[in-house]
């Protein structure tokens, strides 16, 4: 393959901690034969200085550096500055490919403006090749911001030359999610609300806000974790079986699935919608401040940094069936699953008891794995039950590991867009929040300990019968 990749926002933080080890170990892999890389920041330094900034941060964040592969990656690497004008722009005409990938590691506030100023510049242009846009998450910062970026971009790039990036779309349990739905015969039968109780969707951390405090102070959980990444995977786990493997038919059916969630009713989120913020805790036995302590986080932030919602899919299939999606920071435990719940036996033949607990459970923290938790025959002389979890560790010995952004960025210089979003998903998924933020914009979040399971209002959203998830599940449930 001959291409450029042409990166702006060279000198961030993205390019650094995350795409740039990503292409390294694609390097190394053999992956990136015939790729120009071009960096390309304000910052006034030389093609020397950006390699020597990139090979510093490679020691630290890919795995395995080795200096002989990466001064043969360097070999295919440059550097140019300028700002996002047309004019600026137009200095990456110079060597570049007919082929050519335009990544916006930017601050959200810019995306447009680069993506206008590449177009104006003309490296929009399809001749011989093609040019993509490769735009981080947010899209906007609620209906009407991606609305309106969506214009903007739209001037002068066509919807199949955006590539819309949610990094938990390169994960192996979200993908999986799929591969086990579609590819095994006896989920389909049960996937639906006759046999399914309860989704329960968690991405519960025990990071903070690790300097990021000018972005997540502007964004708080919903935006920054539930539009995005707890969205997609509800949709992921609702959607209508395609019958073909198709990058626009797979998209479609998830929009189907986003466009059957029923509306919030604005007098109705604090049943369907909880919000909270952490205080000061002991987190592994150290001290950690609360969230209004971080640094330059205003005192009087209302800012939430744990949210949980329910919603329910009005459609033939899930009627009536709740999926909760929740997930938080400075939480008891990296903690992360689709958990879903099949209904009750209807008999009670064995010990009296009622058989709750069989869930079905892609695991995605600590550990990925696939577990079922069933109920079979306690030995001994009576027939009494006891609950066993089939566990089924994801990744063998010597199977091959991927970072979301090693998989997401090959697809995107291959062309595959199955894993990236279209803009109506990412519209619906605004549009089913936008009554949740207008709320609020009112009130405050409540109050969690650091290093605890979150705010005690969340409980209030379970249906009756229902209880989440602890976090910490040890192995045998
Ligand atoms: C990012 C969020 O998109 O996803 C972060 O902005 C979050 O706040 C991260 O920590 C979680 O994803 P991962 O892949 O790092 O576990």
């Amino acid at each position: 393959m001959s291409a450029t990749l042409v990166i702006l926002g060279a000198t961030g933080d993205l390019t650094r901690r995350l795409l740039m080890p990503a292409l390294y170990r694609l390097y190394t892999m053999g992956h990136l034969e015939g790729l120009s890389i071009v960096g390309y920041a304000v910052e006034d330094w030389s093609r020397e200085q950006f390699l020597a900034h990139l090979e510093q941060n490679l020691q630290q964040f890919a795995q395995d550096f080795d200096p002989t592969a990466w001064a043969r990656l360097a070999g295919q690497v440059s550097y140019r500055s300028g700002d996002l004008s047309a004019e600026k722009l137009g200095v990456l005409h110079e060597g570049l490919s007919p082929s050519a990938l335009f990544y916006l590691a930017l601050p959200p506030s810019l995306f447009g403006t680069a993506a206008q100023g590449l177009g104006q510049a003309g490296l929009n242009q399809e001749n011989g090749g093609y040019r993509r846009l490769v735009v981080e998450k947010p899209f906007g910062y609620d209906l009407a911001s991606a609305e309106a970026l969506r214009t903007q971009m739209h001037s002068f790039w066509a919807e199949e030359q955006v590539y819309r990036i949610d990094h938990f779309l390169g994960k192996e349990t979200t993908q999986n999610l799929l591969v086990f739905r579609f590819a095994n015969r006896f989920m389909e039968p049960l996937w639906n609300a006759q046999h399914v109780a309860q989704v329960q969707v968690t991405f519960a951390e025990t990071l903070g806000l690790e300097g990021r405090w000018r972005y997540y102070d502007q964004a708080g959980a919903l935006r920054d974790m539930l539009q995005n990444h707890l969205m997609q995977l509800l949709t992921l786990t609702a959607l209508e079986p395609p019958s073909f493997w198709d990058a626009e038919i797979l998209r479609e059916h998830k929009v189907e699935a986003l466009r059957s969630v029923r509306p919030i009713l604005p007098e109705q989120v604090d049943q369907f919608a909880v919000r909270g913020q952490y205080t000061a805790g002991l987190m592994k036995g150290q001290p950690v401040p609360g969230y209004l302590q971080e640094e330059n986080i205003p005192a009087t932030s209302h800012t939430e940094t744990f949210a949980a919602l329910k919603l329910y899919l009005d459609n033939w299939r899930w009627k009536g069936v709740p999926f909760y999606l929740r997930s938080g920071k400075r939480m008891a435990a990296d903690y992360a699953e689709v958990a879903v719940q099949f209904r009750e036996v209807p008999t009670r033949l064995f010990d009296g008891e009622r058989h709750l607990s069989n869930w079905l459970v892609f695991r995605m923290k600590p550990q990925e794995s696939l577990d079922m938790v069933a109920w079979a025959k306690r030995p001994g002389l009576n027939l009494e039950t006891r609950k066993v979890v089939l566990s089924a560790p994801y990744e063998r010995q010597g199977d091959p590991e991927y970072s979301a952004y090693e998989q997401l960025l090959l697809d995107a210089l291959q062309g595959d867009r199955a894993h990236f979003l279209r803009f109506d998903e990412v519209e619906w998924a605004w549009r089913i929040l936008e009554p949740v933020l207008s709320a609020w914009k009112e009130g405050k979040p409540e109050d969690y300990e650091a290093n605890s399971e979150g705010p005690a209002a969340q409980a209030g959203l379970m249906e009756p019968g229902q209880m989440w998830r602890p976090l910490n599940i040890p192995e045998a449930e």
